[in-house]
């Protein structure tokens, strides 16, 4: 952890818009000494039934920015997401901002290259996106310092991102009474996951902590938003000091009950190209349904 830039005086003003059909939640997080910002997990509607897209998540968010008089520098995905599609090339190209995601984009990219079977034209180099972010990795909202943690496990490509005192931990962890997400993707792992939640718990324990998806247990209001001291003590998944071992068991014997996520297979193949939907080559936008290659 990168102790010199953990500074919980700087408190960003936190926005969130939660999507009702993926339960999903993206932020605008601002600079307080600027008009500076930046957008993390964005969503593109998508009507799958129909094949249609529209933007009208990604609208509110935009017209929220303009509203504001803010200037948009960053578009970050915590990772590749498996449950929503991403609207990053649509709000860079209203707004601007540049669109990052975790190094490890590469890995997935070759997993799920080869399971879509793509064709050479789809580049496993990351080249879709402006920034890589390495484990540690820094950079700015305006003047605020932030910084990139690797958390693998869920995905590969997993980051915490932490900016002043807020940290989006992305599907690493999920609100205290809802534990944390599945680790049975391709390129997750149970054993990763709990070392990277250590890492996100050993953050400071006022840090506000907001998180990508919420599913209201036992009937609750959706939320979004806990502290690193919260989750530490009484996350249903880890808190209180359970072992990683009981985790291990506790998570694998959990996603061998859980079925694909709706939107999985148009997920990956928008979300891998940084929210750009793959071409026939002939200039359509087209997906495919590879058949019994999701395990
Ligand atoms: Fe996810």
């Amino acid at each position: 952890m990168k102790d010199h830039i953990v500074t919980t005086d700087v408190k960003p003003q936190v926005e969130a818009f939660f999507d009702e059909a993926t339960n999903t939640i993206s932020y605008v997080v601002k600079d307080p000494a600027s008009d500076a910002c930046a957008v993390i997990d964005s969503v593109m509607d998508i009507d799958h039934a129909a094949g249609r897209i529209t933007y009208e998540h990604a609208d509110r968010m935009i017209d929220y920015i303009t509203a504001h008089g803010l200037s948009l520098e960053w578009i970050i995905e915590t990772h590749v997401h498996a449950d929503h599609l991403s609207a990053a090339p649509y709000i860079q190209e209203k707004l601007g901002g540049r669109i990052g995601i975790g190094e490890k984009i590469l890995v997935v990219q070759d997993v799920f290259g080869k399971i879509f079977n793509e064709g050479t034209e789809f580049q496993r180099d990351g080249s879709q996106f402006d920034r890589l972010f390495t484990d540690g990795d820094t950079y700015s909202v305006g003047g605020m310092a932030c910084f990139a943690m690797h958390t693998p496990g869920h995905t590969p490509a997993c980051m915490t991102h932490v900016m002043g005192d807020a940290a989006f931990v992305g599907d690493t962890l999920f609100m205290p009474d809802g534990g944390s997400a599945r680790a049975d993707f391709p390129g997750g792992d149970a054993g990763e996951l709990y070392d990277s939640i250590q890492k996100v718990l050993s953050l400071p324990g006022d840090m506000r902590l907001f998180i990508c998806h919420d599913y209201g247990p036992g009937g609750r209001e959706i939320a979004w938003e806990t502290t690193i001291a919260e989750e530490r003590e009484t996350n249903i998944h880890v808190g209180g000091g359970k072992t990683r071992e009981e985790f291990i068991a506790f998570r694998t014997a959990r996603d061998a009950q859980l079925s694909m996520p709706k939107l999985i297979i148009p997920s990956i193949q928008v979300n891998m190209r940084a929210g750009e939907m793959p071409h026939d080559g002939q200039g359509n936008m087209t997906l495919k349904v590879p058949i019994n290659a999701l395990k």
